[in-house]
């Protein structure tokens, strides 16, 4: 390759045009570009295809700018995803998305978030798969690899520590190494070993002091030293901020570089190639490394062919999410299933009548059908974006359910209308709501415009009150107690509506588990005030302040965070009831190098089901955490033998000096159960000391 084609490989255009952005962000696209977040133009003389980007987090995303007038099928958001615990999901949520990009002649993917939850404030938590290192990594692997089986690059993103949206473009997330490698790290580890995507995407933020995309420890020493990967990394959208430190920093590539500060990887690179400050050695690996997931994923091969795309059986996979995604938090005294004979049913709130919420930002997918409804965004940056509601009404699903109910609607605004409606009814459904969009965080964990005043005052006038919520986090529920029922969709995706019925109705049985912890106040949290709340932040390549993100908890994330300062959270990592219930009996611990773990579940009630069966282990010395799980379907009265053995590092401590995944002799506790706090079986054995490589 000459020097000039290498350079085009590595230089990429924004692939959409941003009318009304400062220049040079307005820039119009190369007429090539499919109007995806990115372009990269190919090398024909070589046969080399040019990259056609698209984000892809939950579909092949079209909101905002992206393709006005392209629908896609839309899945349940990640955390959705996440709370299925189920693998195969994710991998066919990942080839549905795959199929649908390769047929719209996309063929790089801008999906595999996989941050954790450190924060359940984050606005793109709801992106994400979770709070849990195993669970994160292995779905977020699983989706990759879908979406890749159909020739189709995706990166995971966005590495790393990117665990917050309040001024991420400036941030320093400050974390040690220990910590970071037993994390977050250790999730894109995982994530990368089973899906092996094409690219990584370095994050806005900076880790201990210096920007992601500029990130020697993270991006040398890490990623291409320690886990020899062979892809490339490419940069967030406006995270570049220099030329010769971020290529020999280990960046491979500059993303749509309108956005950055000035063209850092265009005449620039060049110059310092010429002169030496960037080796020719260096820009051959950056190409090669780009070329390399080129040919592995098979983009060369099998290039995009625009063709019609199965929705219906699209649909489905959207709708299988959900359904194995909702999670049932509580159903006092068997309010739910609702019987199909009842009479009448008070639907309230949430645009419920007409559609399904959806999260906003660059995962913004447009779904088939159009929208439901488009309300202008809410929040500081929130007007850069609209809120979405997927058409597919959850009232007219209830309604289908209850042929002979009479379903009334209210909105929720007027309380004493939703009362009126709710004291008429046998039974009161309210659908509470909180919109989440990327570059901003939630103010704090309460539900959003009086909806709790509205469930309050609805709870009061029929005992019978159920509450779905559609939220992208955690919520505090200060009415928990008054009502029967509460039923976390998350963001439902286009079929929402229907999965919301089939559940509510005991078509299905639900099976989701949390992949986050619910806690009962903001007090509980290792930062009970989000950093730089107080800060005022532009948009893109402002001047915004620097600040730090301190991480104190360090690798106890999450429900890990909760047991070590012995708080109570309201609903724990990994809780979700049945229409059923499972008994948990004949455990068998081997120890050795790693634990091997056996026991038998039985479906003890009368409902065929699902359980996630959960695995905990206590390493000495350290906090409890999951090590595996299965997911089993069982008929009433089924057995079955479930085994679970766990990946040695989730064992061991890092150990920065060796360096090395250290694993201590001794005994570990293991406990296995439906949730990280319902532990039916405990156990223990010795395992061996061992020192494995980082
Ligand atoms: C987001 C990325 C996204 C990119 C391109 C950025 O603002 O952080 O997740 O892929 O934009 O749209």
């Amino acid at each position: 390759m000459t020097l000039d084609e290498k350079l085009s490989l590595v230089h990429g255009y924004f692939g959409a045009s941003l009318k009304g952005a400062p220049p040079p962000m307005n820039a119009t696209p190369p007429k090539e570009a499919l109007g995806g977040a990115g372009y990269v133009p190919g090398v024909s003389r070589l046969g080399v295809p040019a990259l056609q980007e698209s984000d892809a987090s939950l579909g092949v995303a079209n909101g905002g700018n992206m393709r006005p007038g392209d629908q896609a099928t839309a899945l349940p958001s990640g955390l959705a995803t996440a709370s299925t615990w189920n693998p195969q999901l994710a991998h066919d949520g990942g080839a549905m998305i795959g199929t649908e990009a390769h047929a719209k002649g996309f063929n790089v993917l801008l999906a595999g978030g996989v941050n954790l939850a450190r924060d359940p404030r984050n606005g793109r938590n709801f992106e994400y798969l979770g709070e849990d290192t195993l669970l994160a990594g292995v779905m977020a692997g699983e989706s990759i690899a879908g979406i890749q089986s159909r020739h189709v690059i995706s990166t995971v993103k966005h590495f790393a520590i990117n665990d917050q949206e309040t001024g991420r473009m400036t941030l320093s997330s400050d974390i040690d190494e220990k910590a970071m490698r037993e994390t977050d790290l250790l999730a894109f580890e995982i994530a990368i070993e089973r899906g092996k995507p094409g690219a990584v995407m370095c994050s806005y933020n900076r880790i201990n002091g210096e920007y992601g995309c500029e990130n020697d420890f993270l991006l040398n020493k890490v990623l291409k030293g320690d886990w020899a990967y062979p892809g490339w990394v490419m940069s967030d959208w406006g995270g570049v901020h220099s030329t010769v430190k971020a290529a020999m920093g280990g960046l491979d590539q500059e993303s749509a570089h309108t956005f950055d500060k000035q063209d850092f990887f265009g005449a620039p690179l060049k110059a310092a190639v010429e002169s030496g400050q960037v080796p020719m050695a260096r820009l051959d690996d950056m190409a090669g490394r780009i070329l390399h997931s080129m040919y592995a994923v098979g983009v060369v091969e099998h290039p995009p062919v625009k063709r019609d795309i199965d929705k219906a059986a699209h649909a489905a996979v959207a709708q299988k999410v959900a359904e194995e995604g909702a999670v049932l938090l509580k159903n006092e005294g068997g309010l739910l299933p609702l019987a199909a004979q009842a009479k009448s049913i008070a639907v309230i709130g949430a645009h419920a009548d007409v559609g399904v919420l959806s999260g906003a930002g660059s995962s913004q997918v447009i779904s088939y059908g159009g929208s439901a409804l488009e309300l202008p965004g809410k929040g500081a940056f929130g007007g850069l974006f609209k809120i979405v509601y997927h058409a597919s009404s959850p009232m007219k699903a209830i309604a289908a359910a209850a042929p002979g109910a009479k379903v009334s609607f209210s909105g929720g605004q007027d309380i004493a209308a939703a009362v009126a409606a709710a004291k008429q009814a046998e039974v009161a459904i309210v659908f509470a709501e909180q919109w989440q969009t990327e570059i901003q965080d939630a103010p704090n964990l309460s539900l959003p415009d009086g909806q709790d005043a509205l469930i309050a005052a609805v709870a009061a006038a029929n005992p019978r009150t159920i509450v779905v919520l559609q939220t992208g986090n955690p919520v505090l529920m200060p009415w928990l107690s008054n009502v029967g029922a509460v039923l976390e969709v998350w963001y439902p995706g286009q079929r929402g509506g229907e999965a919301i019925a089939n559940i509510l109705f005991g078509k299905v049985n639900p099976s989701g588990k949390l992949p986050i912890s619910f806690p009962q106040s903001e007090a509980q949290l290792p930062r009970p005030k989000i950093p730089g709340s107080e800060l005022k932040f532009v948009l893109f390549g402002g001047n915004d302040p620097l600040f730090s993100v301190p991480y104190p908890e360090g690798s106890e994330v999450g429900y890990r965070g909760f047991e070590a300062r012995g708080q109570k959270p309201l609903f724990p990592f990994g809780h979700g009831l049945s229409y059923t219930h499972f008994t948990y009996g004949g455990l068998k611990v081997a120890g050795g190098e790693t634990l091997k773990v056996s026991f038998t579940l039985t479906n003890a009630g009368a409902r065929e089901g699902m359980e996630v069966a959960q695995v905990y282990a206590t390493p000495p010395g350290q906090q409890r955490r999951l090590i595996g799980w299965k997911k089993v379907a069982l008929k009433p009265g089924e057995t079955r033998k479930v085994e679970v053995s766990a990946d040695p590092r989730l064992l061991a401590e890092y150990d920065v000096k060796a360096p090395g995944w250290r694993v201590s002799a001794g005994d570990y506790a293991v406990a296995v159960g439906a949730s990280s706090a319902d532990l039916r079986l405990n156990g223990a054995s010795r395992v061996t000391a061992t020192l494995l490589k980082p």
